[in-house]
This record gives structure tokens, sequence and C-alpha cells, in this order.
């Protein structure tokens, strides 16, 4: 049995013909970027979001530098961001010339520290990055409280987390501003890369929407307010992101109730295995992600067994060659390191069948299993 890890080919076989629908109207109208399909969408993700601020971009990493350009990221502002992530977290702050603060994470959750971010903040340090991964979400009363007590603007990187829920409150307007990524393995993916902006600050979704579009306000053409990007969304992109949208609550039922059975099955697995089964969150399960000891022999068992799985991810920002000349070194944020030796994504989407999750935890537990009697 071969089970796939995204399995693009089985997510998108129910919508072939309707892109194909897509593509047509749209090639064979004058309208190809930013026109009505963009703004449509963003009002359906304004309505299922409540934000009052959404700007349609090209994709999750340019939803970040836009926003952390309009917070005022620049030389010699400091953001403090986690040290387990994916690059662009990161990799915004510097290439607008600031300075990425990394912040160690808890060891459970894979989460930024909250207090480490309390030891990690200077009085130069502006901004905040909270990152939502996986299917786990960030503590985010804690951090908006700190936040709070030293005048920081949280930006929630929300990307994978589209209709998560803290406390009844949606991922994504848990801060001052966050941002949902719509790349293919997404929760919600598109036909290709795209995002949101979502803010309900007036200043941050006012900057945001004319950063999109080369410091255009959308009313004057060849006006140009500010130094802006060319970081739009295509119409083909929103139509067929406007269609999914209306069966997405059904795809994220479907991801936690496998995201459950694994939690059930890996949850007796421990000390060895270790997942985040709390359920205070109301989480999205982008990816199911354990912390697994014997990580690249479960891995090749997986394998063996036809099971594709992946890293993420395989090290730490501050320890990837990009960010060496922020000279840190290892054993500088242990439990983001430790994370790194340990963390195995198992497949999970909405169309896996049960059949191929009950395969995947039986060779999971199988393997443990092994693993005990040669203990
Ligand atoms: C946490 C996080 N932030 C930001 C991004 C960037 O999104 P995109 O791939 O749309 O640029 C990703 C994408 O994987 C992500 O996982």
């Amino acid at each position: 049995m071969k089970i796939p890890f995204f399995n693009y080919a089985d997510r998108y076989a129910e919508d072939r013909e309707k892109i194909k629908e897509i593509v047509y109207n749209v090639g064979t109208s004058d309208n190809f970027i930013l026109k009505e399909r963009v703004n449509e969408f963003e009002q359906e993700i304004g309505r299922y979001t409540g934000a009052k601020y959404v700007i349609a971009v090209a994709n999750g990493t340019t939803a970040l530098t836009i926003l952390l350009k309009a917070m005022g990221v620049g030389p010699g502002v400091e953001v403090l961001t986690p040290a387990f992530s994916f690059i662009s977290t990161a990799s915004s702050i510097a290439l607008l010339g600031g300075t990425p603060v990394f912040v160690d994470v808890d060891p459970h959750t894979g989460m930024m520290d909250p207090d480490d971010l309390r030891r990690r903040m200077t009085s130069a340090s502006r901004v905040v990055i909270p990152t939502h991964l996986f299917s786990v979400m960030a503590d985010m009363k804690a951090i908006n409280e700190i936040a709070r007590e030293h005048n920081l603007i949280v930006l929630e990187d929300s990307a994978v987390a589209l209709g998560g829920r803290q406390n009844g409150a949606m991922a994504g307007l848990l801060g001052d501003a966050g941002l949902y990524s719509f790349f293919p393995a997404k929760p919600l993916g598109g036909i290709g890369d795209g995002a949101v902006i979502v803010t309900d600050n007036d200043d941050f979704g006012r900057i945001s929407r004319m950063l999109r579009n080369h410091g255009q306000d959308g009313i004057t053409r060849f006006y140009h307010h500010m130094l802006g990007y060319n970081n739009r969304m295509d119409e083909t992109v929103a139509a067929y992101l406007s269609h999914k949208l209306m069966r997405y609550d059904n795809l994220l039922n479907r991801r936690r109730e496998i995201a459950l059975k694994y939690n059930e099955a890996f949850g007796s697995l421990a000390p060895m295995v270790q997942v985040v089964t709390e359920a205070h969150d109301e989480r999205v399960y982008y990816t199911y992600v354990l912390q697994a000891e014997k990580r690249d022999e479960l891995r090749s068992h997986l394998q063996s067994r036809g099971i594709e799985t992946q890293i993420y991810y395989p090290a730490a920002l501050p320890l990837q060659p990009a960010f060496a000349y922020l000279g840190h070194k290892p054993g500088d944020f242990p439990n983001a390191e430790a994370i790194t030796g340990r963390s195995l994504a198992l497949p999970l989407y909405a169309e896996m069948p049960d059949e191929h999750v009950h395969e995947v935890i039986q060779a999971v537990s199988e393997f443990y299993a092994e693993v005990k009697i040669h203990a």
C-alpha cells in the first residue's frame, strides 16, 4: 500500500472541472489580477473571520513582509520570532533590514516560550511574531500580555491556522494582525500561491493595502503614496479559493476526526512518542507532527510500509546557514534544537481514507512495540 503525504491528486480531484471552468473564464476575460474575484474573496474571508480588513496578496511570505513593513520594521529594529518555525517568519524581518531575535520554544508544544520571550527582548524590540505551527497554537494570552506590558506589536503568524480558535476568538485576529497562506499544501490550498492579510487595525490595514500594489490606494491609478511591492493575488487563485471556502469547514472537521484518532493511538505511546493532545484550542490540523524517540528509524520503518512522512524542520532557524551572520551556536536554543531531532510529520489530509489512517496507526504502534521488546 502507498500512503502519500500530501496527495494533491486526491485533494484536487473533486475540483478538476471547476478549475478548468475558472481558468477558461478568467483567461477569456480582460481581468487577470486584483479584480472582482479577488474583491469577492476578500469579502468572503471577512465574513468567515470577522476581520475588518482583508488584503489578498501573492503568498504568505509577502504577507509577513508587508505587515512588518507597515509596522515600521527596518534597520535598527528588532523583531522577536520563534527559533523553531518556517524560514519566512525570520527571513522576512532580515530582508527588510531588521534584526530577527530568536526566542526558544516550549519543549512540549514547540511554540514560542513566553518566559524566553521576556528574557530576549530589548529596548529595540518592536514586534513579536507568535506562530501557530502544524496544528498547535501559540499561547496568545501570555504573549499578548507581555506585548501590552512592553508596547510590542503582535504579528500573529497564522499562515496555517485559518478557522482555528482560541477562547472562541479567531486565529489571525488574536494579535494586531495576522495572515493565512493558501499554498496548495495548506488546509485551504489554492491553485498556486496566495494569501490574505487580516487585521482590525486601521493603519496596518490601510498601509498593507497600498504596499501590496506599488503604494497605490486603489482609487487613483499611478499615484504612489509610498514605495510598495507588486505582491497581488491573481483572479484564478481567488475564484478557486472562493469555491473551496464553501466546503472548508467540512474539510477541517474531517482533518480533526483523523487527528483525534491519531491522538488516541499515539497518546498511549508516551514517553517514546510525544503528541500535543490538550484540547483547549479549536485547532486546525494542517499537518500532524509528533516528537518521536528513534525518529529516523521510525521514518525508515514507515517508508518500508509505503508511508510517506516529512521532517518539519530539520534545523532550528538560528542554526540555519542563512542566519550564520547572527553568530548563534548549538545549545543557544536547546528546546528548538531538541525538537528538530525528534519531529516527524505523518500524512493527514481531509480526503485521506480511514484505511490509510488505520495503516499509519498500525505501523507506528508496531514500531514502538518492537522497540519495547528490545529495550
Ligand atoms: C508558519 C508559516 N508562516 C509563513 C509561511 C509562508 O507562506 P507561503 O508559503 O504562502 O509564502 C508558511 C508556509 O509554509 C508557514 O508555514
